[in-house]
């Protein structure tokens, strides 16, 4: 049998096409919805590395809380005043980690702009 030429057959593999392309990019955009912000993800790493030797579950050396989890941190920033704490001068009464080092000024900025981010998880 000879293949007849079809315009419905065209426009309909047209259709299809352009569809695919659409999805295609509509899951892209979806992905990258927050990279302009900093979240939880990237904070949590600073936290873990420097902090959680004493605030951990159970605390230890005498730390008030616990800083494992997403909502206890969240909930340090909003009430605890962590960001005070980690951005006071090396030496100072106070500064965490408790007894130093000062964690380095760009990590600290990570943590404070979270907080200008909304302290958003993902
Ligand atoms: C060597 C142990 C140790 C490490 C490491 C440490 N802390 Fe602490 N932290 C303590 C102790 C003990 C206290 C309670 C005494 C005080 O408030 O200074 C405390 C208190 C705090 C408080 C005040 C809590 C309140 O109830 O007001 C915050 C906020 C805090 N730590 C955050 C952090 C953060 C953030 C880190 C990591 C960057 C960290 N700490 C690392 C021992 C530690």
């Amino acid at each position: 049998m000879k293949f007849k030429f079809s315009y419905p057959l065209c426009f309909f593999l047209f259709v299809l096409s352009s569809c695919t392309n659409t999805t295609y990019n509509d899951i892209q955009l979806d992905e990258d919805v927050n990279s302009d912000f900093v979240t939880y993800q990237e904070v949590k790493p600073i936290i873990d590395n420097n902090c959680l030797n004493c605030h951990s579950n159970p605390t230890q050396n005498g730390a008030s809380m616990s800083l494992v989890t997403y909502e206890e941190v969240k909930n340090s920033v909003l009430n605890r005043n962590l960001i005070d704490r980690i951005s006071r001068n090396d030496g100072a009464d106070g500064l965490m980690p408790q007894g130093g080092p000062r964690l380095s000024q760009d990590l600290i900025n990570i943590i404070i702009q979270w907080e200008l981010d909304a302290l958003l998880e993902n």
